[in-house]
């Protein structure tokens, strides 16, 4: 089948479905609540959704644990609810991806309960090993998610299991083929159903070398460095694509911890052999933290750009970037690169910061109003399996400080859709705690006020849709070493779009790029009243100014 790549010219949207909205009054987010918002969407510009987990699963990882994969949850509203999403979506030209979780069912996945009572032909689809004569665990890996071995265990089988995320994640052995036969009959049935392609969870994963060897390099996530990239990643991905994926005009786009543009491009690109569209790159995220968001830094504009330039620059005219600042595992970027006390104006700089890079942009809920991380009373508030189970040993205090910077459910509080009772997520009270700070964020009010964080976004992205330059312009960055501005522009032979932006919370003078003249540009989008347009400009507290010049 011909690919037209309709993903170049989309803005996407994810939705975590739990805290989206609740359609039918039971305090968890669900398919009817999406239904409802469709139109939502539709006025933001959204051209595709990309929905983490709806299938059947135990929810020890919110959906990350799959025990079926042909059915979407009861609690979402089920199988019925999802095809009427999905047609209610293409009515409205909104292509629909889901997310693809196959490094690691949930132990309650019939294949698995199979598996540990060797009943054929499951034996041999999950990485089994017995004990080591002198009793130690099969190697020296650690699971992301519990603090501890990924090992575990089971006295049904008397073998241990490898689990990189939770107990309950096993990590299928991808080495068999009847369980790479699974994966092709799961991405056909979903394709046959009619959606548009898959975000593949922790892809990268999902061949581990020969002999399971210890971890060396590293003192934390220990196996991470070889299992990520695997032997026969590239081969696994090769038949996915030619088997099934080449039968449809679909996107894949997959998640790639520790990528770097290089190694990206044995993946993706515009070669025949390339084998995914997209990656979801960490660099991004990495700009106020070490490697991971539990060991936080301050923010480092430097940083930033340093990440966004890599991408920008090494992928030009190789291969297509996947855009975004978050997600459902980060907490809310006002919070982190941006400023709580200049809040609106911040959460404009972030849009307009990476709405206008080469890629195709991915909003998270509720970042379009400019959400920002949640301030819980106490631990025992947080419902996410890794931070219950991150261990340290700080003060009460410094450990709350460092779970609100850390922890995923900063970003997993329910979308704030009113100043009113719930923040209009649902009549019920919540399967999770309301940000109380709905009162003053959220999308009915923005809704009302042309200035808002809600309308900025609605400007950002019809402007990057109807911009020709936005998507295959050259990106040229300007002041790389500033510590206050991020400036860039994207050129081609008729246009430039020159994109500045200050990451200061006092005023600082800019020099503009020598070869710009604003008096001769026009300003497209901007987040203040601008009134000057020499080549010294005044740069308030995150401003953001973006120019368009006809050349
Ligand atoms: C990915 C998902 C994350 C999940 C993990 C294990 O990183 O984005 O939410 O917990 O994989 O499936
Ligand atoms: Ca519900």
């Amino acid at each position: 089948m011909e690919r037209t790549h309709w993903y170049r010219d989309r803005v996407f949207y994810q939705i975590w479905p739990r805290s989206f909205k609740d359609g039918n009054g039971d305090g968890m987010g669900d398919l009817y609540g999406v239904l409802e918002k469709l139109d939502y969407l539709k006025s933001l510009g959204i051209g595709g959704i990309w929905f983490s987990p709806l299938y059947v699963s135990p929810g020890v990882d919110c959906g990350y644990d799959i025990a079926d994969y042909y059915h979407i949850a009861p609690e979402f509203g089920g199988d019925e609810a999802f095809d009427e999403v999905l047609k209610a979506a293409h009515e409205r030209d909104i292509k629909v991806i889901m997310d693809l979780v196959v490094n690691h069912t949930s132990t309650e996945c019939e294949w698995f309960q199979k598996s540990r009572k060797r009943i054929e032909p499951y034996t041999d689809y999950y990485i089994w090993r017995p004990a080591r004569p002198d009793g130690k665990l099969p190697n020296n890996w650690d699971s992301e998610f519990e603090g501890d071995s990924a090992w575990e265990w089971d006295e049904e089988r008397g073998e241990y299991y490898l689990h990189i995320f939770a107990i309950k994640q096993a990590d299928l052995n991808m080495d068999n083929p009847l369980v790479r036969e699974e994966v092709k009959k799961i991405l056909r049935y979903w394709l046959d159903k009619g959606v548009d392609g898959f975000r593949e969870d922790v892809i990268t994963y999902i061949s581990k070398p020969e002999g399971l060897p210890n971890e060396r390099l590293l003192p934390v996530h220990k196996g991470v460095t070889q299992y990520n990239m695997g032997p026969h990643l590239h081969e696994y991905l090769e038949e996915f694509k030619t088997e099934v994926l080449d039968d449809y005009d679909q996107v894949t786009l997959a998640e790639a911890t520790l990528i770097k543009p290089k190694k990206a491009l044995s993946l993706i690109g515009y070669g025949p052999d390339k084998v995914i569209d997209m990656v979801i790159q960490f660099e991004c995220q990495c700009a106020d933290c070490l490697l991971t968001d539990y060991i936080p830094l301050p923010f480092s504009l430097r940083k930033m750009k340093r990440a966004f330039r890599n991408w920008q620059v090494k992928l030009y005219g190789k291969g297509w970037n996947m855009l975004y600042i978050e997600n459902h595992d980060h907490p809310r970027m006002v919070s982190r690169y941006g400023s709580e006390k200049f809040h609106d104006e911040s959460a404009k700089t972030l849009c307009a910061m990476y709405m206008f890079l080469q890629g195709t942009p991915f909003v998270y809920q509720g970042q379009e109003i400019g959400m920002i991380n949640w301030h819980p009373e106490n631990e025992d508030m947080y419902e996410d399996v890794q931070t219950r189970n991150h261990r340290t040993h700080l003060p009460t205090k410094r450990r709350l400080r460092l779970l609100w910077r850390a922890s995923r459910d900063s970003a997993r509080t329910p979308v704030q859709w009113t100043s009113g009772k719930n923040a209009g997520f649902s009549e019920v009270e919540p399967w999770f705690y309301v940000n109380d700070r709905a009162k003053d964020i959220n999308v009915e009010d923005q809704e009302k006020d042309p200035a808002s964080v809600l309308n900025f976004y609605r400007k950002a992205i019809e402007l990057r849709k109807s911009i020709p330059v936005v998507k295959d312009g050259m990106y040229t960055e300007y002041m790389k070493g500033s510590g206050s501005f991020y400036v860039y522009s994207r050129d081609d032979e008729k246009q430039s779009l020159l994109v500045m932006c200050s990451f200061k919370g006092h005023s600082r003078n800019l020099k503009v790029p020598a070869k710009f003249d604003l008096g001769k540009g026009k300003l497209i989008l901007s987040n203040y009243d601008v009134q000057d347009s020499g080549r010294v400009i005044k740069m308030r507290p995150y401003e953001v100014r973006v120019y368009l010049f006809d050349l």
